[in-house]
Formats: structure tokens, sequence, C-alpha cells
């Protein structure tokens, strides 16, 4: 499978998708939709919608129809980086190789962009076209939960309690999981969903998505320590400054790669009830995160 032209193609599509369901820069109040824009077009990755398709595409559905699905949560996730950026969390001065909203917009403006950016992901949601078994209220549930007071924000809000102290490593791997797990697990959850999967095949989906988005986030630690801010677009070594309760920081570098790919052969091992054919998107997508460099 050729990897790159599987991110170039489905990247575009979402990038389209996501341009029309966005308000354009000169509706009112345009200062704000042009933050909107800012941040959701900056070049990120798009990792969770591809995931919400490939997973789609495991389960033999259309890319049409998980595609709004994938979308809402590229919006989540961007306005969770918004809102971590802020002087108030992880103080960051540069994101998706620019400067972050706050700096450009102001941290009010920063903060609303991010309010809106999470709002109109339910928006998006609702425009979905549901299948049999997972009606809109289960889809809507499903994104609720996940970004919600229990999952990420339960995870950011753990993150910023533990700067400066000592935390052990069910702590460690609590704030993982919510802060940046979550959503990712419920990125496959929902491809798997769009596609109508049966009850056996959206477990396996959603073991494949928890071992490969706690292998996430122990790579972002990783990258945070061994890479330059040009190459990660985002500045690094900021974990150490902030005193973050982070992987390197708690079992070490070594031992948090080794970790990572246990948690990433964790995530293949998930998938072996679908055709491997079927799941080989999923599997060269969990080591391609493995083997990034940003
Ligand atoms: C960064 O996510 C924040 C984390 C949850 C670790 P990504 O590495 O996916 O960032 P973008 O979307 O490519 O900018
Ligand atoms: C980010 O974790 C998690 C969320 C934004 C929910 P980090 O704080 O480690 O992400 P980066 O390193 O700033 O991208
Ligand atoms: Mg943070
Ligand atoms: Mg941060
Ligand atoms: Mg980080």
């Amino acid at each position: 499978m050729n990897l790159k032209a599987y991110l170039r193609s489905h990247q575009k599509q979402i990038d389209r998708a996501l341009d029309r369901y966005l308000p354009k820069a000169t509706v009112k109040p345009a200062t704000l939709h042009k933050a909107m824009r800012y941040s959701l077009f900056a070049g990120g990755k798009r990792l969770r919608p591809i995931l919400c398709l490939a997973a789609a595409e495991a389960c033999h559905g259309k890319i049409e129809n998980a595609l709004p699905l994938a979308c809402a949560l590229e919006c989540i996730h961007t306005y969770s980086l918004v809102h971590d950026d802020l002087p108030s969390m992880d103080n960051d001065d540069f994101r998706r190789g620019r400067p972050t909203c706050h700096k450009v917009f102001g941290d009010g403006i920063a903060v609303l962009a991010g309010d809106s950016l999470l709002t109109i992901a339910f928006e998006i949601v609702s425009k979905a076209k549901p299948a049999p078994r997972y009606d809109i209220s289960i889809l809507l549930g499903e994104v609720a939960i996940a970004a919600g007071s229990q999952r990420l924000i339960a995870g950011q809000v753990a993150d910023l309690e533990a700067e400066g102290r000592k935390v052990n490593r069910r702590q460690l791997r609590y704030i993982h999981e919510n802060k940046t797990a979550a959503i990712l697990t419920t990125s496959v959850r929902l491809g798997a969903m769009s596609a109508n999967a049966e009850p056996k095949k959206l477990r396996a989906i959603t073991n494949f998505g928890r071992g490969l988005g706690l292998a996430f986030q122990v790579i972002d630690d990783i990258l945070d320590v061994t890479q330059t801010s040009e190459m990660l677009g985002k500045s690094a070594g900021k974990d150490i400054a902030a005193k973050k309760a982070t992987y390197p920081a708690v079992i070490g570098l070594e031992k948090s790669r080794a970790e990572a790919r246990r948690l990433t052969r964790q995530a293949h091992d998930a998938l072996s009830a679908i055709r491997s054919d079927d799941a080989e998107p999923l599997h060269c997508l969990a080591n391609y995160l493995l083997e990034r460099e940003y």
C-alpha cells in the first residue's frame, strides 16, 4: 500500500469538506471566522479524520458517510489545541508551523474561536447520515462523552494539576488516556459506526483505537524531547520546562520507546477480527504513527 498517496488523497477530501462546513472568513463576525480558519487550515496532519475514514473503509462503509464525522473530530481536535496553547494552559507561541491563535488574534478571540470549533463539531455531526445500528443520538453522545468533562477535559485538568508534581505510572496513564486517546478511539469508532459495523468489529476497532491512542501521546512526549521546533511545527522541549507529567520524565526515553512499540503491537493485535485486506490501511497508519518524526 502506498501510504503517502493514501494520506494525501484523504487529507484533500477532508480539507475540502472542512472548507464547505466552516463559515467563510468574510461572514460576520469575521474576526472569529478568520481565527477558526487560521487554526484549522494551518497544516495539521489530519490524523483523527484519516483514522475515522480508514475505520469506515475497514468496515466496508462509504467515505461520504464518514466524512462529516471525520470533519467534526478535526474541529474538536483543533479547538483542544487552541485552548491548550493559551497562556493560562501550556502557554505556547508556535503551532502547526505558525504563531498560535492567541498570538495573532488575542486571548479573547482565541477562547471564542475554540468555543466555536467545539460547537460547530456538533452541528456537523447532526448532518451525518446515520447507519441502521447507530442513530444520530448515538453519534452525538459518542462525541460529547469523548470531548467532555470525564474524558478529554478530564485529561487536560489532570495534566495541569500534575505540573511540577511527582506522578506515578497509573496517574500518567490516566492523563494520556483521557487528554489524547479518548478522541483517537472515538475517531475510529465513529468511522466504524458510519459503516454500520457489527458489534464484534466495533469492539475490535475500539481496542485498536485504545492502543494506538495511548501510543500516540507517548510518542508526542518523546518527540518533544528529541525533535526540533522546526521539525514539529510547535515548540519543542516545553514539557521539561513546564515540569509536565510525560512518559520520558516518568520512565525514561528508552522505556517510553518500548512502551510505544508495545501499545502499537496491541493495536495491531486488536484487529484480528477484521479481514487483513480490509484492515491494511489501519495497520499502515499505526506503523506510520509509531515511526513518525513530527
Ligand atoms: C497534537 O496532535 C496534540 C496531541 C494530542 C498530542 P497532532 O500531532 O495530531 O497535531 P496536528 O493535528 O498534526 O497539528
Ligand atoms: C495535548 O497534549 C492534548 C490536547 C490538546 C487535548 P500536549 O499539550 O502534549 O500537546 P502539544 O504537545 O501541545 O501538541
Ligand atoms: Mg497540554
Ligand atoms: Mg501543549
Ligand atoms: Mg506534547
